[in-house]
């Protein structure tokens, strides 16, 4: 089985919500860039106050700080026997960065270590996702007010703690995101293909049906 698994799809796709599962599943760290910049803008450290403004307005955090979170992150001591990538990279230019990482860390290679999972759906669907999006800022669990309900409203069913919605999840905002996606991300699906790791999944079924394909990927190689 590969090591190092990119999930590579537009905004509400459903990365967030199969990644977690992969990484208990696996018990490999789940390494969501969207997460640790979220956290880093909470706890206003530097590296968060830059961040903020291009979160707010649906644009790519600079490469150099999106890569020194990835960098520091990979190097602790859970990501030695593998690790799920979501949300980076999401650029050709920050493919070339992970690229450069991974050599300098010297454990996987993109081509023999790496398998890049594409969420593959249409974005209209996917609005309606983003603004019904809710998420537990304790645990992390994420629900959706249509598709997948808390079982009390606005409350977390694994830890009781209220639900927040994010920031960036209003429709305005979304939109700036998917044409960000467009320009920046989407070219990453030749890529991966060209290197021959890429594999598709169609990520317009219930989230129960998306696992099953997944796991189906995953344990397959
Ligand atoms: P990030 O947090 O990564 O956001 P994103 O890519 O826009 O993706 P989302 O987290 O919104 O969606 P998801 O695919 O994880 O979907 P989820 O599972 O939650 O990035 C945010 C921002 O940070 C970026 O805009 C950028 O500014 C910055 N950033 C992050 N990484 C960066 C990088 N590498 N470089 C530069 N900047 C970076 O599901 C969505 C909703 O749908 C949920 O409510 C869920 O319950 C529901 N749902 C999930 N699956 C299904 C299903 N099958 N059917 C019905 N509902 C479903
Ligand atoms: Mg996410």
């Amino acid at each position: 089985m590969k090591k190092v698994f990119i999930f590579l799809g537009p905004p509400g796709s459903g990365k967030g919500t199969q990644t977690s599962r992969l990484s208990d599943k696996l018990s490999i760290p789940h390494v969501d860039t969207g997460s640790l910049l979220r956290k880093n803008i909470q706890d206003n450290t530097e590296l968060g106050k830059i961040a903020k403004g291009y979160i707010d307005k649906g644009q790519l955090v600079p490469i150099e700080v999106v890569s020194e979170v990835i960098k520091d992150r990979l190097q602790k001591d859970d990501c030695q026997n593998g690790y799920i990538l979501d949300g980076f990279p999401r650029s050709i230019e920050q493919a070339q960065a992970l690229k450069d990482i991974l050599a300098s860390l010297d454990k996987f290679t993109l081509k023999d270590d790496t398998l890049a999972i594409y969420f593959d759906i249409d974005n209209e669907v996917l609005i309606q996702r983003l603004i019904n999006r809710r998420s537990c800022p304790k645990c992390g669990t994420i629900y959706n007010l249509i598709s997948n309900p808390p079982k009390i409203m606005d409350y977390c069913d694994i830890c009781d703690t209220k639900l927040t919605q994010r920031k960036d999840d209003n429709e305005q905002t979304a939109r700036a995101r998917f044409e960000t996606y467009e320009k920046e991300t989407a070219p990453l699906y030749e890529y991966f293909k060209q290197l021959g790791i890429l594999r598709e999944i169609k990520a317009d079924k219930p989230i129960s049906e998306i696992w099953e394909d997944l796991k189906q990927i995953v344990f397959e190689e």
